[in-house]
């Protein structure tokens, strides 16, 4: 089922989410279900559960190709629950980011460019991987999520942080 994405100004986007204890149940499967279905109907390049205001510790993020970041290179569709992120190297870089909770806006935003995801898929299995670049980042945006961070409050410079259609005039997004 597509679910309503709530938008930034909602306070359950500000509330730290609760890990998920219980694996393997039809209700995670639901949430999953639910989570993947309206990330895709938005061309979302992923998604959080408190951004369908279900405050748990679960994301999906993957997409063979976005409207919404041409250039980005495709990412497997993944779900991570629980996750727990360690820089690989003290890289970091800007990159242009959006929100399905914040949308229109775009900011340029600094992450690391190198991590270390660690966390369980669906069934209660380890996850643990690396990633880099555009990957990193939407992981790092993702589990920001969890804590109640959204990407306006990450941006270093606020003359960065505008309209896509305005800052971007030649995609049309
Ligand atoms: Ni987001």
């Amino acid at each position: 089922m597509i679910r309503p994405v709530l938008r930034m100004g909602d306070a359950r986007l500000l509330q730290l989410a609760r890990e998920i204890v219980r694996f393997d149940t039809p209700e995670l499967a639901a949430l999953i279900a639910d989570m993947k279905e309206t990330m895709r109907a938005l061309d979302g390049v992923g998604l959080a559960a408190p951004q369908i205001g279900v405050g748990l510790r679960v994301v999906v993020f993957g997409f063979d190709s976005s409207p919404r970041y041409p250039e980005a290179e495709s990412i497997p569709c993944t779900v991570l629950i629980n996750p727990v992120l360690t820089p690989l190297s003290e890289e970091i870089e800007d990159g242009w980011e959006g929100c399905l909770s914040v949308p229109g806006l775009r900011g340029l935003v600094p992450r690391w460019r190198h991590l270390r995801y660690v966390g369980f898929d669906p069934q209660g299995r380890r996850v643990d991987k690396t990633a880099e670049g555009f990957q990193a980042r939407v992981v790092q945006h993702e589990t920001d999520h969890l804590d109640g961070v959204l990407y306006p409050m990450r941006i270093k410079d606020m003359s960065r942080f505008g309209f896509t259609d305005i800052l971007f005039p030649e995609q049309a997004v």
